[in-house]
């Protein structure tokens, strides 16, 4: 299959992309560069710079490659970023998805798929969360995404075009060659090992007054790679709608900060920080219409292999891409 992967030289979308490419793929690359990285794109991949805010870039790409399915990764992704600055986050993650939406329908995408995010369910109720669990964005980003699924399903609706929203629970671990590596660092694992790697003096526990067994929030961290099997799975499948991704077990900041410990060898001093705004105590995913309806099999099931993959890709990479 022919597929377009808008911001695929992010760190999920070039996963992603080397995930298609050794599958028999044949991927095109689209992204402005402004996050990601030139060489995170796997060599194998048609590489075009360019902005989905320009029309015309955007029409130009699809109408010459004429891909079967889009994948659109490209989004700013910072949540305390998206409260400072809205209108950054709905004008780039919604806005100008509009143009790739556009060119789909003009040339006869027949399937897209979309890195949605758990973000969209804000502070849930059910825990695992289920895709039915009522959408309540708490942050700009989460409602940035939930709009341009809401827009997907217009298209479906109006113009025929399919489209899977899949909604990552917290992506972690890396590739042999393709790795986690953003400016500025938010994420948790990574900023863990910076301060294993004393790039960092000390990691700082956002909150550890949380209503969970040691204080600290739970997330639910999925491996890249399984990611990247899901986003092949939704491409293939005439299934639409929503898919929660997650492993279903949850870890907390202290657990991660340990397994960090045990895979690296090295210490990692705390800092017990005040709460960060907008954090959810627990966030754990019910994928079950993943696995039942796309037949998704996540393979990484231990935290620690999920990390040691971070951690050989950064002792790979020890300046990430800016080599
Ligand atoms: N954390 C710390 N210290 C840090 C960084 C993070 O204690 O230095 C904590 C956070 O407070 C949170 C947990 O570690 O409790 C995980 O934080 P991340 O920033 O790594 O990830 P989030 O769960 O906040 O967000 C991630 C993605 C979002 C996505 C969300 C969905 O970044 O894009 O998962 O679950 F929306």
């Amino acid at each position: 299959m022919k597929i377009l992967v808008a911001g695929g030289a992010g760190y999920i979308g070039s996963c992603c992309t080397e995930y298609l490419l050794d599958r028999g793929h044949e991927v095109v690359v689209f992204d402005a560069l402004l996050k990601g990285h030139r060489d995170a794109v796997d060599p194998r991949a048609t590489f075009l710079l360019g902005h989905l805010g320009d029309p015309a870039a955007v029409t130009a790409a699809v109408a010459a490659h004429r891909p079967e399915g889009i994948i659109h990764f490209a989004a700013f992704i910072e949540v305390g970023e998206s409260m400072q600055d809205p209108g950054k986050y709905f004008r780039n993650n919604v806005a100008c998805g509009i143009n790739l939406l556009d060119a789909a329908v003009a040339h006869g995408v027949r399937k897209v798929v979309f890195s949605s995010t758990a973000a969209v369910y804000g502070m849930p109720r059910t825990i695992p969360i289920p895709e039915s669990e009522p959408t309540r964005p708490v942050n700009a980003y989460g409602e940035s995404k939930l709009i341009f699924e809401r827009m997907l399903a217009w298209y479906g609706t109006i113009h025929g075009l399919q489209s899977a929203a899949l909604r990552y629970f917290n992506a972690a671990g890396a590739t042999e060659r393709c790795g986690e590596d953003h400016d500025p660092e938010s994420h948790l694992i990574p900023i863990v090992m910076q301060v294993a790697e004393g790039k960092r003096d000390r990691v700082r526990i956002f909150g550890t007054d949380y209503p969970t067994p040691d204080g600290t929030c739970i997330r639910d961290y999925i491996h890249v790679t399984d990611l990247a099997q899901a986003h092949l799975l939704a491409l293939d499948s005439e299934e639409c709608g929503s898919f929660n991704l997650g492993s279903g077990t949850g870890h907390s900041v202290r657990d991660i900060i340990d397994t960090v410990r045990e895979v690296t060898g090295h210490p990692v001093p705390v800092l017990e920080a005040e709460r960060r705004p907008g954090d959810p105590p627990r966030l754990i995913s019910d994928s079950t219409r993943a696995r039942q309806v796309l037949g998704w099999h996540p393979e990484h099931d231990s935290i620690g292999d999920i990390v040691e993959s971070a951690w050989r890709w950064r002792r790979r990479f020890p300046d990430g891409y800016r080599k």
